[in-house]
């Protein structure tokens, strides 16, 4: 059977390389990163999934957001993308930022220290596991039936996956003209990665971002 790869897909980070800013509430889900400024090349795609208006910009930004879903089985997210709260969950009312369609369509598993039931919205179905990245893994390769399995974010979780050697491919999309000093940080340069991977950085047509494509040596 082909490898099932673990690859991080359009997953954006500032020019310090965060990946969100501090104070995640539901008011601010990046905490204080403007997300209109460094996500805001994906949005103003063709392929964009929540476009309503025809046109849409073409090239490698799109490309890049057609493929998000090509040949994914499974993502595996923490659970500072699910939502902002932290520690035990007082209820079980919050199912995600994503409403009664989540943009997944394959099981999700959220890695968390306080989990709860299963959750089914639409073709999605989130499950709330506490284990270690090699045993999430193992789970997700399972689930997604001979696909590639998405680590969707956020930093902390690629991190942990990265020290762990796990993650085949990455597509990081750097926002240079962005700084936020803090919060959820994935790497302090791109450098870091390039004793195990290849790197080619293709800048956006944008002018707003370059991106960072990882393959393993
Ligand atoms: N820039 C992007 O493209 C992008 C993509 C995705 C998300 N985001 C943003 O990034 C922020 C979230 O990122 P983050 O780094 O703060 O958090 P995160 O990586 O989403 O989640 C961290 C949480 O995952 C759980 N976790 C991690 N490792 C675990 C393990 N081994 N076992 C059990 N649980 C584990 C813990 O949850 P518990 O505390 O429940 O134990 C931990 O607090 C949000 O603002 C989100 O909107 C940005």
């Amino acid at each position: 059977m082909k490898q099932q790869l673990l690859k991080v897909q359009n997953f954006n980070v500032s020019a310090d390389g965060f990946g969100a800013g501090q104070g995640q509430s539901l008011e601010r889900p990046f905490g204080h990163a403007d997300p209109g400024q460094m996500f805001a090349w994906a949005g103003a795609t063709a392929s964009w999934p929540t476009r309503t208006d025809p046109g849409g910009s073409r090239g490698i930004d799109d490309y890049l957001t057609r493929d998000f879903s090509h040949n994914i089985g499974a993502e595996i997210m923490g659970r500072g993308k699910f939502g902002p709260q932290h520690g035990p969950w007082q209820d079980h009312e919050w199912r995600g930022w994503w409403g009664e369609e989540p943009p997944f369509h394959t099981p999700v598993f959220v890695m968390t220290h306080h989990t709860r039931p299963s959750i089914t919205l639409s073709d999605t179905t989130f499950h709330f596991v506490d284990a270690d990245p090699g045993t999430v893994l193992k789970q997700a390769r399972v689930a997604a039936e001979g696909k590639d399995i998405r680590l969707g974010g956020g930093a902390t979780v690629v991190r942990e996956f990265l020290e762990a050697d796990l993650v085949d491919t990455l597509h990081v999309a750097v926002a240079d003209g962005v700084t936020l000093g803090s919060g959820s940080k994935l790497w302090d340069s791109p450098d870091e990665l390039l004793d195990r991977f290849h790197l080619d950085v293709v800048p956006s047509p944008t002018g707003a971002v370059r991106h960072h494509l990882f393959w393993r040596k």
